[in-house]
């Protein structure tokens, strides 16, 4: 099956405009001279800066090998609604990707399922690729409740779509536990919840859609975390926190999802 191996980093309130500038163009280099041996196996790459920088970064971008993200946006087109920024707005500067429901939003900002399907739904509607972001708490890890916490969140936040409005979507399991904590999710345990995400959606939308489905984990990755997490069968991708930061911690990263994409090559071979 084709599926793509996504490499994402989400760069949250860190960087001013001339410091992501910066870290794009190391990136862009980094792929020239450091990966340049793997690029015929390049994951799809995506950074997402904050609003102010984006606009900068895209210029920057000039390989056509790194895609744009936002972190968040509002699901309508413009209006009074200070301080928020419209998915036109975003589509007009070359912004492909949008990271939608992080858990720093559900938990800092107030969303809920229900926003969060608004924007997915505008995230489509523009074509945007929305990058979906499930995962739970600490607390209901150990009460056994992920596997509903984690199904209840992709039910709500893709509701009311149908099977062939929902072929662009990401979805990102990211263990609230493990973001920023250093305490990487098992392997094997974030590949079986990222199973079930595939199933929930299968359930929704169909069986070929749930095989085409990208779903990426996000929690403490870092280079000597990547290899293992792309070698399992449902984790098709990261999305990537602070080790997306710095390029030379984040190039090895897609280095590794560098490997994935040809491991499956060879095994369609
Ligand atoms: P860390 O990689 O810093 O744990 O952050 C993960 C994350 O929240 C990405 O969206």
């Amino acid at each position: 099956m084709g599926r793509k191996t996504i490499i994402a980093g989400n760069w949250k309130m860190h960087k001013t405009a001339s410091e992501a500038v910066d870290l794009a163009q190391a990136l862009e280099s980094g792929l020239k001279s450091d990966l340049a041996l793997l690029a015929d196996h390049l994951p799809q790459i995506v950074i997402c800066p904050t609003f102010v920088s984006l606009g900068d970064v895209a210029k920057t971008l000039q390989s056509g090998r790194i895609a744009l993200g936002a972190q968040n946006m509002d699901h309508r087109d413009s209006g009074a609604y200070t301080g928020e920024i419209a998915p036109p707005m975003l589509t007009a500067i070359k912004v492909s990707h949008v990271i939608i429901g992080h858990s720093e939003r559900r938990q800092y900002f107030g969303e809920t399922d229900q926003s969060v399907n608004l924007k997915v739904k505008a995230a489509l509607a523009h074509k945007l690729v929305p990058i979906l972001c499930v995962g739970e708490t600490l607390e209901q890890r150990e009460a056994n409740q992920t596997d509903d916490v984690v199904t209840t969140q992709v039910k709500g936040g893709l509701a009311d779509l149908d099977a062939n409005a929902v072929s662009n979507v990401v979805i990102a399991y990211e263990p609230v536990w493990a973001i920023g904590t250093g305490k990487n999710c098992d392997a094997q345990e974030a590949n079986r919840v990222c199973g079930l995400i595939r199933k929930v959606f299968g359930g929704m939308f169909g069986e070929s859609q749930a095989q085409a489905l990208p779903v990426l984990y996000g929690g403490s990755v870092k280079a000597s975390t990547i290899e293992e997490q792309m070698q399992q069968s449902d984790i098709d991708g990261a999305l990537v926190g602070g080790a997306a930061l710095k390029a030379e911690e984040f190039l090895p990263i897609i280095k590794g999802g560098a490997g994935r994409v040809q491991a499956r090559s060879l095994a369609k071979a």
